[in-house]
Formats: structure tokens, sequence, C-alpha cells
């Protein structure tokens, strides 16, 4: 290192030092200046310092981990560059994604004392059928982009913990095959395709699979601008088209089922692709009749924000909502999912289920949107963090980890069971929520 590169590092890393991100990271900060003053070789051990901080190491163990977010960046180096986009995108800027985290803070918890809290039973009934926890594995599409195994992986994982899966008609392994390996039942998510005849073939193979439910997605029927994922897909140097048909993605038309490659989607890989015969319009409530009156599953709602559609779904004969802004990759701009719920539970009035997704990453974030009234809670991308680092065990020790601090926080609140997890153990922090 010149003489000058050198003096550059020293004056940066006394400009560090006067902010507060080395105190941050529990560095002396009277030693570290002290070093830096110091003749050369103390200099050096100031930089191998800051150097340590800046790299905080990475988990090499799925056990190794303390919080889901231990596994963000061991997925982030061992997944490609544009998967890991289409990963973390949200829409235009990502503002929905930083909205749906936020919005736990606003909520605060209310903890009750002296409760024989020395047992608590996590386990949620969804349809008749027992899960152990209410944490719900979401639809994500393509799992085989983020780990070889795939949703068979996560399957696996469903089944060692109990947890209900959802599969994403986008899936790169078929219902029959996830069900398999969940030894149980799965729900599927539905795309639509343009051709009503394709969507019935595929809901009758879904129902024929024996999945007991299957959640229609109707927050991207208009597509979405996933500019994290174009940015991504730039700077990796390998060429698209060579796996995927269709070549890059493009601005706008992300979401949107694209017939151009269903190669790596066996859920959808039987439909030709070069012949939908496209319905007039895209799906309005008169398409949910149409799903209700063509299958005997359950038929859900993914991605409804609002009273209005939760009443309308209701009407018209709805199982469950899933209230979803699909975790900030359909539009920007919108509140916290946890702020949407609190309508569409007034609007259903307990006769279906509801279940809240977007930015779960604790067990506080899950005791909250029970507590004002949702069902089940579901993740998507710490699960799928889980996945990438560590395949299966990765998958489990999310679902553990998010299991235990549930259960601590229940016991904190003095709530027993899910049941029991009502809506005054949270209080509203500001005037912005009621
Ligand atoms: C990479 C990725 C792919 C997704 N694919 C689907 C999908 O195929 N169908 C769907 O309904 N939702 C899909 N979602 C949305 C999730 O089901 C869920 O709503 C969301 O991830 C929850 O937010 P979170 O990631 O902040 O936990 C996807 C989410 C991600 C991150």
């Amino acid at each position: 290192m010149s003489e000058s590169e050198f003096e550059s590092r020293r004056r940066f890393l006394a400009f560090l030092a006067g902010t507060p991100l080395l105190a941050a990271a529990g560095v002396d900060l009277r030693h570290f200046r002290s070093l830096l003053a110091g003749p050369h070789d103390q200099q050096i051990e100031a930089f191998e310092l800051a150097q340590d901080v800046a790299q905080d190491p990475l988990i090499t163990a799925a056990g190794q981990a303390i919080n889901v977010f231990d596994f963000e960046p061991v997925a982030k180096k061992n997944i490609p560059v544009a998967h890991w986009g289409y990963l973390m995108t949200g829409s235009d800027d990502d503002g929905t994604i930083q909205a749906n985290r936020d919005a736990y803070q606003r909520w605060a918890m209310r903890m009750r004392r002296l409760v024989d809290v020395s047992k608590v039973d996590t386990s949620v009934s969804l349809f008749g059928t027992r899960f152990d926890t209410p944490i719900v594995l979401c639809p994500v599409g393509s799992q085989k982009a983020f780990h070889a195994d795939g949703e068979l992986a996560v399957a696996r994982a469903a089944k060692a913990r109990n947890h209900l899966q959802v599969l994403s008609t986008v899936a790169t392994t078929s219902i029959e095959d996830v069900i398999a390996a969940r030894g149980g039942p799965v729900w599927m998510q539905l795309y639509h395709r343009l051709d009503w005849a394709q969507t019935r073939q595929l809901v009758k193979r879904v129902e024929r699979a024996g999945a007991p439910a299957v959640a229609f997605t109707v927050d991207l029927l208009g597509g979405s601008n996933r500019e994290t994922l174009l940015r991504a897909q730039q700077v990796d140097t390998r060429e698209c088209s060579n796996c995927h048909k269709g070549g890059k993605p493009a601005p706008g038309i992300s979401g949107l089922i694209d017939d151009r490659d269903n190669r790596r989607k066996p859920n959808i890989a039987e439909f030709a692709p070069e012949t939908p015969i496209p319905e007039v319009g895209t799906p309005t409530w008169d398409f949910v009749k149409r799903l209700k009156d063509t299958t005997s599953m359950k038929v859900l709602l993914k991605g409804i924000v609002t009273g209005e559609d939760a009443a309308l779904a209701v009407q018209h004969g709805v199982d469950g909502l899933f209230v979803s802004n699909h975790g900030g990759r359909a539009e920007n701009s919108l509140r916290g999912t946890i702020e949407s719920l609190p309508e569409v539970v007034a609007a259903v009035r307990g006769r279906i289920p509801v279940e809240l997704d977007g930015g779960v990453r604790r067990g506080t974030d899950i005791f909250k949107g029970l507590a004002l009234g949702a069902s089940a809670v579901g993740i998507g991308r710490p699960y799928i963090w889980g996945l990438g680092a560590f395949g299966q065990e990765g998958v489990e020790t999310v679902l553990l980890l998010l299991r235990r601090e549930l259960e601590l926080v229940m016991k904190q609140a003095g709530t027993t069971s899910i049941a029991r997890i009502s809506k005054d153990r949270v209080v509203a922090r500001g005037p912005r929520v009621s």
C-alpha cells in the first residue's frame, strides 16, 4: 500500500471512529483511536479491527442461527445474483416491503402477568386439519432457483414440523411430488390461465392430487414493475435465455402468467404455450363463482387488502382469505398488511379464516397478527433464506426459531393457546391506526 493510500485509509478510519458505527459493533473507541494515533504496526491493527467489524462472519450451519435474519447473507452468497433479485424484489422502489416491516412496530404488546404458562399450545386447526403452529409456508415460485432440492426440501421440512405448506402454480416441482414428500396434503396457490379450459384442467388436477384447498392469487392481475429484479438481472453475467425461454424479465410484465416459458414448471408444463384462448378481460367476481362451482376444494383468495373486498368475498362464498400484498411485490405505496388486517377481520366477522402474510420475521409479528384476528400467519422470504442457505435443515430451523419466539412471547403475555391471543394483548402506539 502506498504512503498516500495508507494515509487516506487512516483518515477514513478516523472519520469512522467519529460515527456511531464502530461503537455499535462493540469496538472500544478509546482503544481504537489510540491504535490509529500509534506507530505503523498499531495502525495496521486498527485497519484489521475495522475489517473484522465490516465482515460479520456468516453462520456455517443452520444450528448456529440465532434468528431468521442470520440465514439471509448465507443465502445471498449461495444464490445467483439474478435469482437473488427475484427473491428480494418488491415493486417500483420497494416501498411496500418496508411498509410491511414497519407496520408491526405500530403495535405494542400488552403483557399480562401471573398466569400459569408452564404449558403453551401453539397448534391451530384449519378446515379441520391440525397444524403444530399457525406459521404457514406461503407459496413462493421457482424454488429450485434457490436450492437444488427446491419445493421438496420445503415439503420435508413442513412434514418434520407439521406446518401448512402452500405450493405455487409456478413451482419447479409438481403438486403430486410435493404431496408425496410432505406425506400429506398441501394447499395449492392458483394463477389463472388465459384459457378457462386450462384453468379448469389445472384445478381438477390439483383436486385429484389430494389438495384440500386452492388459494387464487388476485393481486397481480395487472402485472407488477419489479425494478430490483431487473437491476439484478443486468449484473448477472449468465444468459437468462439458456434456462428461461422468455429471456430476461421486462418492466411491468412480471407476475402475469408467462406463457412463453413453462418448461421447468411441471404444474403448467402440459399446457401448450402457443394456443391460449384468451378470456374476455381479466378475472372478476364472476370468475370466483366459476371457480367455486368447478371444484370441491375450499377456495381462498390471496391478496385481499380491504374490508370491501373481504365482504364481497364472503358474499361470493369464498372459504378463506389471505391478507397479503405478495410480500410487497404487487404494488408500491401500500400499507403494511397488518394495517389492512383489522378492516378485513371486521368485514369477515369470523365467518371464514383469515391468513396474514408480509414482512413477518419475528414471533412478536406473528403474535400481533393473531391478536388482530388472523387465524394463521405466513412467511415467504425467511424460509427461502433458510432453503438457500442450508436446504431442508435451513427451512426447518427457520420454522423452529419462529416457533420458539412465538412460544416465548405467548408465555410472557400470559396466553397459553392461540385462541387466548386476543385483541387486548396489543395496543396501537400512535394515531395512525385504530
Ligand atoms: C420469490 C417469491 C415468489 C413468490 N411467488 C408467489 C407465487 O407464486 N404465488 C403467490 O401467490 N405468492 C407468491 N409470493 C408471495 C408470498 O406467497 C407471500 O405473500 C410473501 O412472500 C410474504 O411476504 P414475505 O416474503 O415478506 O414474508 C412470492 C414471494 C416471493 C418472495
